[in-house]
């Protein structure tokens, strides 16, 4: 038997980002859980939602550029840190070593084994939350998260997965088969 929960947005585990913004002047950064990705086409672009009570969104706003950073299990307490604080009353601007990649306006934090650089391209406005859609302008990856054919090995990332139903981070189990292929073997059976 199945239980009708309503309305519940069940799409969880979702990953787990940092996005980085530049506020006043000063790099801020905030946790985000509840990205998406738009295409797969060129250009790229992602998107994610954010209250607009945060002060990350001013900055997004101003500069039309933001970075979105993957961070391993090992950086689980900065990266809840800075959903938890805001930069309204918390200086989040020392807490990474940053870099700076093609945008002025998009902090890269180089403890992330993954980072993205994006321009603002629009914004969607859900009420008291903005949704923010971005081009991805350049992605810099640490060499040993790649695979040798310059792929990007997940199982080395050690991404953060967030489950809003017990909020809880989660690590990536194993992998399960191979996309676009397992499938294949149900091919040809009788509808
Ligand atoms: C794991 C995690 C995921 C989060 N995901 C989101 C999200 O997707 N959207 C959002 O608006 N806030 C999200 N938050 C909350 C913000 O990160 C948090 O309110 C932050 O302090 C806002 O910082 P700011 O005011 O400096 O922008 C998340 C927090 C955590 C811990």
């Amino acid at each position: 038997m199945k239980r009708n929960l309503g309305p519940v947005n069940a799409l969880y585990p979702s990953l787990t980002t940092i996005i980085g913004t530049v506020v006043d002047g000063r790099a801020n950064f905030l946790a985000v859980a509840h990205v998406g990705i738009m295409n797969h086409g060129q250009p790229q672009y992602l998107s994610f939602g954010i209250n607009t009570a945060h002060y990350s969104g001013q900055g997004i706003h101003k500069h039309r550029e933001f970075s979105v950073c993957i961070p391993s299990e090992d950086m689980v307490r900065e990266t809840d840190y800075v959903g938890l604080v805001s930069g309204k009353n918390t200086d989040k601007s020392s807490l990474f070593e940053l870099f700076r990649g093609e945008l002025a306006h998009a902090p890269l934090i180089r403890r992330c084994p993954v980072c993205m650089e994006c321009r603002l391209d629009r914004v969607l406005d859900f009420g008291k939350h903005e949704v923010f859609v971005g081009e991805i302008v350049a992605t810099h990856v640490d060499e040993d998260v790649l695979r040798q054919d310059g792929k990007i090995d997940i199982a080395r990332v050690r991404p953060l997965l967030f489950d809003f139903s017990s909020v809880t981070y989660w690590g990536l189990g194993d992998e399960v088969a191979e996309c676009w292929s397992v499938g294949k073997t149900l091919k040809g059976r009788p509808a």
